[in-house]
């Protein structure tokens, strides 16, 4: 048996097309700020890609490209000229900044109503408090797939591999709030294998290269694999390709269905930021929230 393969790039391509068809029906123009400071050259392609969805979408898109050596104040002053611009609808800081800015403090001072990514405490907070807010866009990606999968989520154990405050912790709430029983596994717990063995859901979310293995998987589980690892390539010596958390080949034996890497999870997180955009915009402007946006 082969599990099914869980195509994110086509869930995340038709999540766009929704967002695209949701903001043609708006009564104006949603627009996302990305902010982002040095070079760093993954941040410059994650970044590219956001401006070229946003507005693929119809969207706005404001950028502010500042070089590394851009002083903690300055980007925090460039934030709050964002919060208190009303044609700005989201804000999103471009992670990890520079060595010597605290990214705690800027993020920070992201209006929550304007936090397409989910990170402010406010917006922390609402998730674990249960109340509606913006929610993060990689795990709000994995329930989609999930869902998209499995329908109904109601009463299945999902077992979150990693407790990070960008993915994990925020994981283990989605799911909670789509009834799941949630556990989550850490590098302290015991008997990390067979409790994921328990889990008709497994999000592996830890950064550690093919770390799951067919064993530790229940059979017919769907895999949500939220790692991407680069590690040298055996085919090409010299050369680096991408893997998951999970051992794809040895896992695929076991699940019934998981996502590849790349092309699993990784595409729902753009995917997400503009789907919250719109979210946003309508929220602040008061606008009737369009359909076709749910899972
Ligand atoms: N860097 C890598 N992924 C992300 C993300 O989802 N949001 C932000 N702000 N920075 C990132």
């Amino acid at each position: 048996m082969s599990a099914i393969k869980i195509d994110g790039r086509a869930y995340a391509e038709g999540l766009r097309d929704r967002v695209k068809t949701a903001v043609s029906t708006l009564p104006g123009q949603p627009s996302l700020a990305v902010v982002l400071v040095g070079e760093d050259p993954a941040s410059q392609v994650y970044v590219g890609s956001k401006v070229k969805f946003t507005k693929e979408c119809g969207m706005r898109s404001v950028e502010h490209k500042l070089p590394a050596n851009t002083s903690e104040d300055e980007v925090v002053a460039i934030v709050r000229a964002l919060n208190a611009d009303p044609e700005v609808d989201g804000i999103l800081v471009q992670l990890p900044l520079p060595k010597g800015l605290n990214s705690d403090r800027v993020i920070e001072e992201i209006h929550p109503d304007k936090d397409v990514d989910g990170l402010t405490e406010a917006s922390a907070g609402r998730l674990s408090l249960g109340k509606p807010g913006l929610r993060p866009c990689t795990p709000t990606g994995c329930v989609m797939l999930a869902k998209d999968q499995l329908g109904d989520l109601t009463g299945k154990h999902c077992v979150v591999l990693g407790r990070s405050i960008l993915v994990g912790k925020p994981a283990a709430l989605l799911f909670l709030e789509q009834n799941c029983t949630v556990t989550i596994v850490h590098s302290r717990t015991k008997n990390i294998e067979e409790v994921c063995r328990g889990a008709d859901i497994l999000v592996p979310a830890v950064g550690r290269p093919q770390m799951v293995k067919a064993d530790w998987i229940k059979p017919g589980a769907c895999v949500i694999d939220v790692g991407i690892n680069r590690v040298p390539s055996i085919k090409n010596p010299g050369k680096t390709r991408l893997v998951g958390d999970a051992d794809y080949k040895s896992v695929r034996s076991v699940a019934g269905s998981l996502t590849p890497v790349p092309g699993g999870v990784g595409p729902m997180t753009i995917a997400c930021l503009l789907r919250n955009t719109v979210i946003a915009a309508c929220a602040r402007r008061k606008w009737d929230t369009p359909t076709g946006l749910d899972f």
